[in-house]
């Protein structure tokens, strides 16, 4: 069953009841300033950072699951009726409900005894604020007395310590309130330069800034008394919970709309000029009130809300699909495409699953997001790949994750995930061939953020190499470390006491486990790397690349075959993992999917066999699993995989993130149907019709699907911050379509599934714009479908009317150019690998 639907042409999902099986979520925000947003108008906000400058409170965990957000109250002041037009906090009855959540804004609309409210949220480009834009409409035949709040409840900045340290909190809330704006202070007075705002457009006739001032005694945010009683009480917070609620009366004739704007906003001082006047300890609020001001005005707001839209538009005109496969047009054109941006900004720090005070920006989860997005924003992807680099530590190693704010690896978790250095490996070569920036690679980049340690990227990138390469097993296979992709394969751990890391726990000496994934991650970076290396006239190194892949393929053909599929990993014993051999997690899906994308065994029949065994021993229609069968006990050899129960997570869950792997590797092998199968099963628009099963929201991926042997198998967990949402697009667009950046033009070369008709593409590209038509020759269709035939692919390119040998339209003659392609496919006799 469905809770809503796709507005494809406002690029909006409508959601048309507030219960929905998970709060379904949104993002305010794409450059300092965030904030997620649920359909019933929970969530919070954030500067940067979503630990360390968290601007308001939420409880995760908590009973209803979404609790705490941008909660408005409305109070009908003739008869005391009172409501939340969001639904929630109050969980009110509403005549009619609408949440549409679009890109960058989420619109929540109600109604309730006649009165229409409509909520704008989102945050204008450049600034540092939101914007909530309400719209009062009295429906009823005679005039609406009524009281408006608008409330939050700030959060002591670090979430973290605001959750915890009572003791020192409960007395340092402070706030300040001037001219009608709410001012939270709380540290300002000593180190902090910075402070949060709440305003709204209109007078208020009060406010409250202590919780319990407006809440009441013993009441929670469903029913506060300051609401029930129609009168805020003008509290002044001393610490305790600080908040922000003010309140507005609109007496609105029959048929008027009104228009009331609330901004919450952050805003920082210099350090030396804190204080209004110098010295005299009382906020300077000289900058920031011009700031407010104009954010409340309605033409100042229209105008930002266009911006954004426009913004959006640009983005996504990079590339645009019309294949006439409704799953895969919304998600490319639209929704893939925006959770792409939401993973670039926050990595996996805030989500409904994440709850911003644990991880940071992870090494491998970056460079791999940029897949998905280096070509909408190709110089905050070069930004993004120097700071990842300067993370890198001499050994080539990489710290597994920064902080965002300070940009230094973060030592709690340190390094020693040996797959993490190919990654950066791969993340350059997407974004060399997207820019044909090869200048990069010259860019000097320290080492461990420390000055003086500069050396250009091209270094950090052969000692990404040389990693691996100095680090392989007694088969000849890269040792794993602590994990490789896979964070709960812990073969060096050994950890039998509860609450110990897997990840950081190495209970033994001497870890010989190898991983059989890093060896075909090794060959596709190295195979990656050699292109760009002759580009830049390195023969040599290109040679020496060339040779350590060969080396490496070697390895997997002696060590890494199992007999139908490949194996995972040796572990710290030498014995085999994902193997026929083992009782439980004999084939695992990540090295099929890997090994075959680096090209192992598409020559001699194997890959073509472990993708065969995949689809038989791991593949269900809500996608594919990680491994099978599932661990049914903890097994302190194998680590975190164990300690989930079955069908869960790393422990045979469907980890979507791995499935487009499958999607690329049956391109590959010429099996274009089999892969467009794959993606329609994870695909969230095509799952929208099991919305009760699947749960999450069926406009982005989720991370996982609970697998085949779970209670709750189909059911979706961790959705927004997973590199699903990367690979799925690359697959799609760069495998399925066929259409990929290289570095020398752009390759059109696309396997379209039978059945399918024309397709178009527009692609931006090194600053020209490629029209792209696909056409099924008219030959006899032998099907008699209609489409192009089976396992078609490009027999004749022609590009600005000029004939062109192979699938690689050239470079663009001049920038701005648009170049008109026509590629027509052809069944051809055999299926080149
Ligand atoms: C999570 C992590 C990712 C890891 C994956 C598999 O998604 O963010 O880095 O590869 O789990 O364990
Ligand atoms: C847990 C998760 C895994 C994730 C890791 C990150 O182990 O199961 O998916 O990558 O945490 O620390």
């Amino acid at each position: 069953m469905r809770y809503g639907a796709f507005d494809d042409d406002r690029r909006e999902y409508v959601i048309d009841r507030p219960d929905t099986p998970l709060p379904w979520i949104n993002y305010l925000g794409s450059e300092d300033y965030f904030g997620i947003i649920s359909n019933t108008a929970g969530g919070y906000s954030f500067f940067r950072d979503a630990r360390l400058r968290r601007l308001t409170r939420y409880r995760y965990n908590n009973a209803p699951l979404d609790l705490g957000g941008r909660y408005l109250y409305l109070r009908d002041d003739e008869t005391g009726d009172t409501w939340s037009p969001s639904w929630q906090p109050m969980r009110s009855e509403l005549d009619a409900y609408e949440c549409r959540h679009g890109l960058g804004y989420t619109t929540i609309a109600s109604r309730h005894s006649g009165i229409r409210v409509e909520t704008c949220s989102f945050v204008p480009l450049g600034e540092t604020l939101e914007v909530w834009r309400v719209r009062a409409t009295n429906e009823r035949a005679r005039p609406a007395p009524l009281s408006l709040f608008g409330t939050v409840e700030w959060c002591l900045w670090d979430a973290q310590d605001d959750a915890t340290n009572f003791q020192r909190n409960y007395s340092i809330g402070e706030v300040v309130v001037e001219d009608g704006v709410i001012y939270h202070m709380t540290e300002y007075r000593e180190r902090r330069d910075h402070f949060a705002f709440f305003a709204c457009s209109a007078p208020i006739v009060g406010f409250d800034t202590a919780r319990d001032a407006f809440l009441g005694p013993y009441r929670g945010w469903d029913r506060p008394l300051a609401v029930e009683r129609g009168a805020t009480s003008d509290s002044m917070a001393h610490g305790w919970q600080p908040i922000a609620a003010e309140q507005v009366k609109l007496e609105l004739a029959p048929g008027e709309t009104r228009q009331v704007a609330f901004v919450l906003g952050y805003a920082e001082n210099p350090r030396d000029a804190k204080f209004h006047p110098a010295g005299s300890g009382r906020l300077d609020t000289r900058r920031v009130r011009p700031v407010i001001e104009r954010h409340l005005e309605p033409a100042v707001i229209e105008a930002a809300l266009e911006t954004l839209h426009a913004r959006w538009d640009e983005l996504l005109g990079a590339l645009q699909v019309a294949t006439g496969n409704e799953h895969l047009d919304r998600m490319v054109n639209t929704w893939n495409a925006y959770q792409n941006m939401v993973t670039f900004n926050l990595s996996r720090s805030a989500s409904l699953f994440e709850s911003g005070i644990g991880r940071g920006m992870g090494f491998r989860d970056s460079n791999q997001d940029l897949l998905g997005f280096v070509h909408m924003v190709p110089e905050r992807a070069r930004q993004r790949i120097l700071d990842l680099a300067a993370t890198q530590l001499t050994s080539g190693g990489a710290y597994h994750q920064y902080q965002p704010l300070t940009k230094r690896g973060n030592d709690a978790v340190g390094s020693g995930f040996n797959d993490d250095p190919a990654w950066l490996v791969l993340a350059v070569a997407a974004y060399v061939r997207e820019t044909g920036d090869l200048a990069i690679l010259d860019e000097p980049v320290p080492y461990d953020g420390e000055p003086g340690t500069e050396r250009p990227l091209d270094d950090h990138l052969r000692r990404a190499i040389d990693y691996t390469l100095e680090r392989l097993g007694p088969h000849g296979l890269p040792l794993i470390g602590r994990a490789d992709w896979n964070d709960c394969l812990n073969l060096n751990c050994f950890s039998d006491t509860p609450g110990e890391s897997f990840q950081t726990t190495e209970n033994r000496a001497g870890g010989v486990a190898e991983s059989v994934f890093i060896a075909g991650l090794f060959v596709l970076a190295a195979r990656e790397l050699i292109g760009i290396e002759k580009a830049r006239g390195n023969e040599a190194e290109a040679r020496r690349l060339r040779a350590a892949a060969d080396r490496m393929v070697a390895a997997v053909d002696d060590h890494g075959w199992d007999g139908a599929w490949f194996r995972r990993a040796y572990d710290f014993f030498g014995d085999p993992v994902g193997s026929a051999a083992n009782d439980e997690g004999q084939i695992y899906v990540e090295p099929q999917g890997i090994c075959v994308m680096a090209g192992i065994g598409l020559e001699d029949g194997r890959a073509r066999q472990a993708l065969d065994s995949v689809r038989e021993r791991l593949a269900t229609p809500h996608g594919i699993m990680l491994q099978q069968p599932a661990y049914g006990e903890y097994d302190l050899r194998l680590g975190e995989i164990s300690s989930y129960p079955p069908g869960y997570k790393e422990n045979g869950g469907i980890f979507c993130h791995t499935n487009p792997w499958l999607m690329i590797a049956e391109v590959l092998a010429g099996n274009p149907e089999g892969a467009l199968d794959y993606y329609l099963r994870i695909n969230p628009s095509a799952r929208e019709a099991i919305s009760d099963i699947h749960r999450c929201e069926p406009y982005v991926y989720a991370q996982m699907i609970a697998g085949r042997d779970a209670p709750t198998h189909g059911e979706a967990k961790n959705s927004w911050l997973t590199g699903t949402a990367a690979w799925n697009y690359v697959a799609a667009t760069q495998w399925i379509l066929g259409i990929r950046p290289e570095l020398h033009g752009l390759r059109i070369d696309p396997r379209l599934p039978a059945g399918w008709g024309d397709v178009e593409v527009i692609r931006r590209f090194r600053g020209a714009t490629y029209r792209i038509s696909v056409r099924a020759a008219a030959t006899d269709d032998a099907e008699g479908d209609g489409g192009p035939p089976h396992a078609a692919r490009v027999t004749r390119l022609v590009v600005d009317g000029v004939p062109i040998e192979g699938s690689l339209a050239p470079l663009p003659p001049s920038p701005g150019a648009v170049i008109l392609v026509e590629a027509v496919l052809e069944r051809s006799v055999e299926i080149p690998a």
